[in-house]
């Protein structure tokens, strides 16, 4: 696996690849990789003949007081899981050439990014918009893939896409899990042992929620007892609501398209979890 690190060694390879008529898929990330990347480049094997990832810590979609700065960085060891994933290369661009001198552009995605991330998040999806647009302009793959956790970056990603005319097709895939059902992030590196042991309760009280959503239970009723049960096993919660999955507006009771959203905080450290709620 060779590694790109200027925009112009990218499409250099890129070049030689179309030349061979090879389908590109594009794998997104800012490092710190897990079985939920490497998840994502085997769909990108499946789906195209070479797989590019990315590794940028995107300065732009972190707020101020966000955790930029002890974000997890690996690369030499990302790389190794990279390469033993199958993928063809890595593109591993420092920050001047992502965002040279001068840089004044923002791609702004309005609408989906206001509710949920976005209502304590300011400024987050542009950051995320910007860099995703960049990175589907650099390399113009066939295919790229996001992971379904950050479901709202992902609805917001396809919309940019269809926007922007990017004839890449965005492909969402399913949130990898911890044997306790603990959606695999990579901030779950700053879970304490004693949070980590309580972290699987997200996923297993939004199986339950769903489960009794999907019976006709009140949907204010059964999130409010979701909520407490969450707080009672130690989390603060951001955020935990039924929303449809493409506009992501609420919902107040469970339609097809529903889907249960929540953010919860274990110390400092923020978990995101969703599931679909099937209608009876
Ligand atoms: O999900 C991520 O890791 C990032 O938000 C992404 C899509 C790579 C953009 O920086």
């Amino acid at each position: 696996m060779d590694t790109a690190r200027t925009v112009v060694a990218l499409r250099a390879r890129i070049r030689s690849w179309r030349a061979a008529g090879d389908r590109i898929a594009l794998v997104p990330t800012m490092g710190a990789l897990h079985q939920g990347h490497l998840s994502l480049v085997d769909i990108g094997r499946r789906r195209a003949h070479r797989v590019i990832a990315s590794i940028f810590v995107n300065p732009k979609q972190f707020g101020a007081n966000e955790d930029l700065d002890r974000y997890p960085r690996q690369e030499a060891a990302d790389a190794e899981l990279l390469r033993k994933a199958g993928c063809d290369l890595l593109f591993l661009p420092p920050a001047e050439a992502v965002y040279p001198r001068g840089y004044a552009t923002t791609v702004s995605v309005a609408g989906l990014d206001r509710p949920m991330e976005g209502a304590t998040r300011p400024g987050h999806f542009d950051g995320v918009a910007t860099v995703v647009t960049k990175l589907l302009l650099m390399a113009f793959p066939d295919v790229a893939i996001f992971g379904e956790k950050d479901w709202q970056q992902l609805a917001i990603i396809r919309r940019l896409a269809a926007d922007l005319n990017i004839p890449a097709e965005i492909v969402g895939a399913p949130i990898i899990r911890e044997a306790d059902g603990l959606a695999m992030s990579s901030r779950n590196a700053y879970l304490s042992p004693q949070h980590r042991a309580i972290a699987g309760a997200l996923f297993r009280t939004l199986q339950a929620t769903a489960a009794t959503l999907s019976s006709g239970a009140s949907v204010p009723d059964t999130l409010s007892a979701a909520r407490a049960a969450l707080q009672s096993a130690g989390f603060a919660v951001d955020y935990l609501l039924l929303a449809d999955e493409q506009t992501l507006a609420p919902m107040d009771r469970a339609l097809p398209g529903g889907r249960l959203f929540a953010a919860a905080r274990l110390g400092s450290t923020r978990l995101l979890d969703n599931l679909p709620v099937l209608p009876a």
